[in-house]
């Protein structure tokens, strides 16, 4: 029996967006408000998706404990209130938008997670703008 286990959690963040191969103006007209050279925040909503089948002695997919605490301890406390453009080594050259950050948050919990799950990242950057990998 395939099923699906979600777990949701929740960092704030700053960010700027910028090519610091662009003009000023080029930058601008491209990310707007983002590029705000001194940094705005989000309130990032992140869903974790694992998908596999059920161990039949626990009943389980998987242990929602063990999830809360990968996301929290490889998620939660690398980026929550962090500066992601300064404070990370993930975004010191790669530009934090949703799209990048949802990747980045993938490929850091498919390391950790067993290769018999499949996972999904969905990534909220607003309530009504979010991404999602793979698409
Ligand atoms: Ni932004």
């Amino acid at each position: 029996m395939k099923i699906a286990v979600f777990r949701k959690a929740h960092f704030n963040a700053a960010h700027r967006l910028y090519n610091k191969n662009w003009s000023d103006d080029k930058n601008d007209a491209v990310f707007g408000l983002c590029n705000n050279p001194n940094y705005h925040g989000h309130n990032y909503d992140l869903e974790v998706k694992v998908i596999g089948e059920v161990d039949p002695e626990t009943g389980y997919l998987i242990d929602l404990k063990y999830l809360k605490d990968l996301i929290k301890t490889h998620i939660e406390d690398r980026f929550d209130h962090k500066n992601l453009n300064l404070d990370t080594e993930e975004f010191k050259e790669l530009n934090p938008t949703a799209e990048n950050i949802c990747f980045v948050i993938w490929k850091i919990l498919r390391a950790e997670l067993a290769s018999k799950f499949e996972l999904v990242v969905r990534l909220y950057e607003t309530p009504r703008n979010y991404v999602e990998y793979p698409a």
